[in-house]
């Protein structure tokens, strides 16, 4: 291995603690920064994995509340529901030259990151995978792929090659990018689509598609129009064409929170979709029409 790297993971839950337990696995240091009980239970029984990528595994990591000392990058692995209050345990003197590398879906939560810590550090990410927290420690990950863009217009791109070369090497397909609108935009704008039917209908994705193709239809185009706008391209056809790969019953993460009555991440997904459609004249009538009822409906 050429670069043993020290890695933070702020919330080891679905997405932060298949990282973990893949960079641990692989030789690196992994401090996991979590709430007390979760952080007590980490560093009783590490993380164990089940994957249909990677095989069942337990990776021994460290854990603690905060952090205490000096890391290569610490991974942001929190929704966004829950980022202000995970961003205490990450004090920026502490963090000091570190890479800050969120994976939070959204696009909004650099700005939040790049206000705390060095702006010319934050490289947001762009994670494609299906993994689940089953319990603290416990992980599922379903989908036979984990694929990660690392963005960061202001970042040495020595330092994202890096990590995405330590993250190739730990089972994922990682890749620096150059462009971190267009990663972060292309990613919302399959997402919002896809997550404010399923969540708003209460039904997997080929069925919402059946009884509401025509919304989702209109849904991709105005996230599309608002992506351009944004200065970052967008192929509505090419969105749509992707969603034909999914699997029968395929459901979004925002409908499996809504199912089990967990705060949603309506807000940093469809709210900044709104957001950045006002901030640039574009209309989004269906879209807002769908945040809305999603909001009227208590969440
Ligand atoms: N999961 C996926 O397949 C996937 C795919 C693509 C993108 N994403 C995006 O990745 C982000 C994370 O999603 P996720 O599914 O990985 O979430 P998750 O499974 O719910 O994990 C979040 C973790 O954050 C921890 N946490 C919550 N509040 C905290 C606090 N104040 N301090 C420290 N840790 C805290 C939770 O700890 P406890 O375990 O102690 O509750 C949990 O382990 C989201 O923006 C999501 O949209 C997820």
């Amino acid at each position: 291995m050429a670069t043993q790297y020290t890695v933070a993971v702020l919330g080891p839950g679905g997405t932060g603690g298949l990282l973990a337990a893949l960079l641990t696995r692989s030789g690196h240091r992994v401090i996991c920064l979590a709430q007390d009980s979760t952080a007590d239970t980490l560093r009783r029984t590490g993380i164990a994995v089940r994957s249909a990528q990677f095989g069942e595994f337990t990776a021994p990591v460290q854990a603690d509340t905060e952090l205490r000392e000096p890391v290569d990058a610490c991974l942001i692995t929190v929704k966004h529901t829950a980022l202000d209050a995970a961003l205490t345990r990450v004090p920026p003197t502490v963090l000091g030259d570190a890479l800050v590398v969120p994976l939070l879906n959204g696009v909004e939560h650099p700005a939040t990151l790049r206000a705390r810590y060095r702006p010319d550090r934050v490289a947001p990410a762009v994670i494609r995978v299906e993994s689940t927290r089953l319990a603290p420690g416990v992980i599922e990950h379903g989908s036979p792929f984990t694929e990660i863009d690392l963005a960061g217009d202001a970042v040495p791109r020595t330092r994202l090659d890096g990590l995405a070369d330590a993250l190739t090497a730990a089972g994922t397909t990682a890749r620096a990018v150059g462009d971190e609108t267009a990663a972060l935009w292309a990613k919302l704008t399959f997402l919002a689509p896809f997550a404010l039917l399923t969540t708003r209908y209460r039904l997997p994705l080929d069925e919402a598609r059946t009884r509401h193709g025509e919304e989702l239809e209109a849904l991709v185009a105005e996230a599309a129009a608002v992506s351009l706008a944004c200065g970052a391209p967008a192929d509505p056809a090419q969105a749509l064409r992707r969603y034909d790969a999914f699997p029968p019953g395929a459901k979004s993460s925002m409908q499996r929170d809504a199912e089990a009555g967990r705060p949603l991440e309506l807000d940093p997904i469809g709210g900044a979709l709104l957001r950045a459609a006002g901030r640039h004249d574009v209309p989004v009538p269906v879209t807002a029409r769908l945040v809305r009822e999603l909001r009227d409906a208590g969440h």
